[in-house]
């Protein structure tokens, strides 16, 4: 399969800009994009088309979408080396997923957790159609780049498994047509969990006030919500899957996928200290994260006119490779060439 960047095999992941990114969003997901840059040609999209399976206010949603974009170079993703772009700028996302959308079985679709999840206290006719059809949207994102690699947070494996298959079908019905891709979780991290309720992922949607950290939330504001996160009374500072104990797992887990410490040695560390020593060293750690991921993003929001150039260029090199999959995959499946 064809390859950019001196050869280096494809990565590609996205976000939806459909609330404030938070600490889940980089341990699970951009601290491993930025790992991964150098020894990958790596493309990290916006998902835009995603976010609106659920209804977006339209300034909020184009704000939000310049901002994930910031966030993503602020995190450290280096635009010269990495491909950054916005799913809607590219038709081939919107294409292939309608040719994978006719390919995947209904009963697959149906059995996606996140599907079940979001529509659990819903009535039918308030759910879009594209939330059933969002993992086929997912699945043209990654072909279409014939990605090698996918790293994201673990609550997107089902999708990746589902990525998977179809283009296994589609590679079975139609001829070689997709790479297979391969999804990276990190070691720590691939799962944070709310702080208010240490048994539920942290969510950018959800409402309540002391749930997650936000990338962009004020330093003393982070601290504050690190305080005041759910323990137990068990006293005892150690990694454990116990459930009683989750919201001490998550403040060990967030410190461990900051500091890329040992397991072993961090309950070392830990061993003759008390919860609110934990809870201040976490706080130092995620404020040492933020502080300078800030402070990166207040500039790039003040240079008129960088990141609209990102993301042109990015549109320019994305759309270049997704048009020539999209085709290839319109050939193998039938369709007639424009004359
Ligand atoms: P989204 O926007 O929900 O989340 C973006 C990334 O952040 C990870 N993540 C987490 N990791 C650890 N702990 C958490 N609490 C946490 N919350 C979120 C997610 O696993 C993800 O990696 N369907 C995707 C977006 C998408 C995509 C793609 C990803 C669309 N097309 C193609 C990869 C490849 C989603 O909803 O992510």
């Amino acid at each position: 399969m064809a390859k950019a960047n001196g050869n280096k095999p494809r990565v590609l992941s996205g976000i939806q800009p459909s609330g404030n990114l938070t600490i889940g969003n980089y341990l699970g997901a951009l601290k491993q994009w930025v790992a991964v840059q150098r020894e990958y040609d790596c493309f990290y999209c916006v998902v835009d088309l995603h976010a609106i399976t659920v209804a977006q206010a339209p300034a909020e949603l184009r704000r939000k979408t310049r901002e994930s974009a910031a966030i993503y170079i602020a995190a450290g993703i280096d635009p010269e080396i990495s491909t950054i772009f916005v799913q809607s700028h590219i038709p081939a996302h919107s294409e292939l997923a309608w040719i994978l959308t006719c390919m995947a079985p209904l009963g697959w679709l149906q059995r996606m957790t996140q599907f079940k999840d979001k529509t659990a206290k819903q009535m039918q006719d308030s759910i879009g159609a594209g939330l059933l059809n969002y993992p086929s949207l997912m699945a043209a994102d990654i072909l279409l780049y014939q990605a090698e690699l996918v790293p994201v947070g673990d609550d997107q494996n089902q999708h990746l498994e589902f990525t998977r298959d179809l283009a296994q079908r589609f590679n079975h019905l139609y001829g070689e047509t997709f790479t297979m891709p391969s999804v990276m979780n990190p070691q720590a991290g691939a799962r944070i969990m709310g702080l208010d309720r240490p048994t539920a992922k942290m969510s950018k949607s959800e409402e309540s006030d002391n749930h997650a950290i936000f990338l962009l939330d004020d330093v003393g504001r982070a601290r504050k919500k690190i305080g005041r996160a759910v323990t137990d009374s068990f006293r005892e500072i150690r990694f454990s899957e116990d459930k009683e104990r989750a919201g001490i797992n998550n403040l060990l887990t967030i410190y461990q996928a900051i500091t890329d410490e040992p397991r072993a040695s961090i309950e070392a560390h830990f061993s003759d200290k008390g919860y609110g020593d934990l809870k201040r060293e976490v706080a130092d750690c995620v404020a040492d994260t933020l502080a300078p991921l800030q402070a990166r993003y207040q500039e790039l929001m003040e240079e008129a006119g960088y990141l609209d150039s990102v993301l042109k260029i990015g549109r320019e090199k994305a759309g270049e490779i997704a048009e020539a999959t999209l085709k290839k995959a319109q050939e193998n499946i039938g369709f007639l060439a424009p004359s």
